[in-house]
């Protein structure tokens, strides 16, 4: 069964063909030069951005797959949660190709698609470890901060969450305070490369609770009372160890937390997904953390890592085969349903 998956939740415009678990084309699009003189995401001008790509990347899907409109079964689209008016755009697009086809289609849950990222297959490469079994998947970029326990497909447990900003977040503030541009993440990273990590002390927050939820604010605060101490000359000549130091204070708590997760549960698989796994630190330590706990770990691809329509059209997949589909009324959520993360809500079937 063809899937074609849609998703603008944010400032992406993605489209994708999925079959048999397999991602067989995406294209994407995305303008970060429109969003930088503001320092971050407009969500006005991501929903202009939307209208102008979504129907011309469709067209370019076809062309690259080789798929017509006619051979595709279902539609996955991204529903909740993200920016009310980028959603929207996605979603009367899945509605009207849907209603054109006479096809059904279904919502799904951005933060699903994150979580199971990991399992995408396509020409280039195939999950490491299988998806039936459990595992532990934190999601991290610009929007979200969460660390999810997967017992099986559509039964997730938050076993914590940011309380404030999230990690991506936090790198794109760094940045604009250090006046490197946006979105900031590659430009504090390719900086930290040439830092020390050691010269600044920075705060790792909540890092004693015994938790497993995460907090980013403090340490931009903390960040911009340090930038306050130094001269702008001073700011010039120690960016990298000033970047490696930030960083470093973000990598902490990650590993950290992931770690405490491991033990608390018990579960040695995980997945690092979202647009922050780009990290090239995040990469190296997550990995010798990896192997030197013996666990197994899923960082997918960039293509994946980020917000995409693949991991839209493989859950939504899952979900169409299982029998569900929405309803012509179901408009946009700007937040996760409660039911979503927690299956003992679930009454009724949307
Ligand atoms: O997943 P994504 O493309 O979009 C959402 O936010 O959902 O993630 C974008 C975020 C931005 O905050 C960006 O600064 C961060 O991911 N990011 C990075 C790196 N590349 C992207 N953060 C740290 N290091 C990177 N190399
Ligand atoms: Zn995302």
């Amino acid at each position: 069964m063809i899937v074609l998956g849609i998703e603008t939740s944010c400032d992406d415009t993605s489209v994708a063909l999925v079959d048999a678990d397999k991602v067989l084309a995406m294209c994407s699009a995305s303008k970060d030069l429109d969003h930088a003189k503001f320092g971050g995401i407009v969500p006005e001008i991501a929903s202009r951005n939307h209208t102008e790509f979504l129907l011309p990347l469709i067209e370019e899907l076809q062309k690259k797959s080789g798929i017509q409109l006619s051979q595709i079964k279902s539609i996955a689209v991204t529903q909740r949660p993200g920016l009310f008016g980028s959603l929207i755009v996605g979603i009367m697009t899945a509605k009207s190709l849907a209603q054109t086809l006479n096809i059904p289609w279904l919502g799904v849950n951005h933060l699903e698609g994150h979580i199971w990222a990991g399992f995408l297959k396509d020409e280039l490469i195939s999950p490491k470890f299988s998806e039936t079994k459990p595992f532990l998947a934190l999601a991290v970029s610009g929007g979200h901060t969460s660390l999810y326990q997967v017992d099986k497909f559509a039964d997730y447990k938050i076993l914590g969450s940011t309380l404030d900003d999230a990690a991506g977040e936090a790198f794109d503030k760094w940045a604009q305070m250090l006046g490197l541009g946006f979105p900031g993440g590659p430009k504090v990273d390719e900086l930290a490369k040439k830092g020390d990590a050691k010269k600044f002390s920075l705060p790792r927050a909540l890092l004693n609770e015994g938790d497993l939820n995460f907090s980013f604010s403090g340490l931009k605060a903390s960040g911009s009372r340090l930038l306050a101490t130094l001269s702008q000359a001073e700011i010039e000549n120690q960016k990298a160890d000033l970047c490696a130091s930030f960083q470093a204070a973000i990598l902490d708590v990650l590993i950290l937390k992931l770690d405490r997760a491991v033990q608390k549960t018990g579960i040695r698989r995980v997945t690092i997904t979202g647009g922050v796994s780009a990290n090239s630190r995040l990469r190296e330590v997550a990995e010798s953390w990896a192997e030197k706990n013996n666990i197994e770990l899923i960082i997918p691809p960039m293509r994946y890592c980020t917000d995409n329509a693949a991991m839209i059209a493989w859950v939504g997949r899952k979900r169409l085969l299982a029998g569900e589909f929405s309803p012509m009324n179901l408009s946009a959520s700007a937040s996760s349903y409660p039911e979503d993360f927690d299956r003992t809500l679930l009454v009724t079937k949307r």
